[in-house]
């Protein structure tokens, strides 16, 4: 009886050992990264991670559309329509109170509540509006083309705004104040659903913001730390960017997520930099959210566009400011994030170290929308 539990004892122990081995096998000692700051900046651009244009003029180009042609008056009276509760149901809602521009373009919300305190019904989180311009596509299912497009949705969804087109124009005409803007907006001097839209994605086009990452990009050494440059190495090497690329850093493509299972053990995938692995040890994963399909609740149950868990690649711009995170809005913290993309979208495990640079990285992607002179 004693000896059967000795081996018992022993099998155990010897599994455990087994399963922690990684632990034990010696790793070389990390070399430090050799790199000075206009390799990185270089391989970054090359990249197509390119700083968003301090003046109008360059930044013009980027949002430009040759059917709906920007004019100052109509971005002005964008402006005024984007922050005007007038377009909801109860006269409560503008789309400012979900897109809150000095809180990075959302809500910090899990999810958007609108009209009569309705919640999203799939759940979603409120992605930022500033940038949005930049991005190919539009929306977690990437199903809206462009950002005047966009605009029809929350007008007339009955858990956002729930107006009609119709009721929109009636009541913007009794405006005086409104009829006069229009006219000088629009070659139609006419008040219409579509001027109405294109006057809010005119707007919108403007709302492009720096941070200290474009200043980096721009030539400035110093803009960020070395924590955040060894981050954005991190970011770069390890295929962060392979998704989350363009100068919207996110929001050019439709990716599926999760990519790699999550329960059970994760094996390694050799991943070096440097002749330095990248992953640290062999780990169990949470089998805290068995039955979802994320590595987080399924709140909400959307499953990507079409059920296919394909999702828009959200744009890294601002995401220190945007929390929570994911399409649902369950993770509340940045490095949790980060940790999920690391070991979903690419099979690697990062360090804490690791997480804290790439979090370093993503921080220098802050900025308020640039005060352009258009
Ligand atoms: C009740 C909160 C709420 C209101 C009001 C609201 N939005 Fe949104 N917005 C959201 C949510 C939630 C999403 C994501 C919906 C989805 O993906 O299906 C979103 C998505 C967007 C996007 C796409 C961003 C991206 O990167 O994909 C844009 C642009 C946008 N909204 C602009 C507007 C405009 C313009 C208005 C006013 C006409 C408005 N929103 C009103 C909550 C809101
Ligand atoms: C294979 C494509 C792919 C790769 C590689 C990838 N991501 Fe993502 N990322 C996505 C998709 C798709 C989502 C949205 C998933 C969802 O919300 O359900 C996302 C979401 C995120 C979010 C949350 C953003 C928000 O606003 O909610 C962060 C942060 C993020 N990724 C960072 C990273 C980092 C850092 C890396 C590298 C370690 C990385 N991603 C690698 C596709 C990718």
């Amino acid at each position: 009886m004693k000896d059967q539990l000795g081996i018992i004892i022993t099998i155990v122990i010897l599994v455990i050992l087994f399963i922690n081995i990684g632990f034990f096998i010696p790793k070389p000692k990390p070399k430090p990264i050799i790199i000075n700051n206009n390799q990185l900046r270089q391989e970054a651009l090359m990249h197509g991670l390119k700083p968003v244009p301090k003046t109008w003029v360059k930044a013009k180009r980027l949002v430009k559309d040759i059917n709906d042609p920007l004019s100052t008056n109509k971005i002005k009276l964008g402006h005024l329509l984007f922050v005007d509760p007038i377009l909801s149901k109860n006269k409560t809602i503008s789309c400012a109170t979900c897109h809150i521009l000095t809180k990075g373009g959302a809500d910090n919300r899990p999810t958007a509540i609108g009209y009569h305190g309705r919640h999203n019904p799939l759940h979603l989180n409120t992605p930022t509006v500033i940038n949005a311009a930049l991005e190919k596509m539009l929306l977690w299912d990437g199903k809206s083309p462009n950002i005047q497009n966009q605009a029809k949705g929350p007008l007339q969804a009955p858990f956002e705004m729930n107006m009609t087109p119709k009721e929109i124009v009636k009541r913007l005409k009794k405006e005086p104040f409104y009829v006069k803007a229009f006219k000088s907006a629009f070659k139609s001097h006419k008040i219409t659903f579509t001027n109405v839209i294109n006057a809010i994605g005119a707007y919108e086009r403007t709302l492009l913001s720096r941070g200290s990452f474009d200043r980096f990009l721009d030539g400035n050494n110093t803009a960020i730390s070395s924590k955040a440059k060894r981050g954005l190495f991190l970011f770069m090497r390890l295929g962060c960017k392979s998704c989350h690329t363009g100068i919207s850093i996110g929001g050019q493509s439709m990716q599926r997520f999760p990519l790699k299972r999550y329960d059970g053990f994760i094996v390694p995938k050799s991943v070096f930099i440097n002749g330095m692995p990248v992953f640290s040890k062999f780990e169990f994963h949470s089998p805290r959210f068995k039955g979802s399909p994320f590595p987080f609740p399924d709140t909400g149950g959307f499953h990507g566009r079409n059920n296919q868990f394909q999702f828009k690649v959200p744009t890294l711009r601002n995401v220190a400011r945007t929390a929570p995170y994911f399409h649902n809005g369950t993770v509340k913290k940045l490095k949790e994030a980060v940790k999920i993309m690391a070991r979903h979208q690419l099979g690697i495990v990062l360090t804490k170290k690791q997480i804290g640079q790439i979090v370093a990285f993503l921080k220098t992607l802050s900025g308020n929308p640039v005060n352009y002179k258009y």
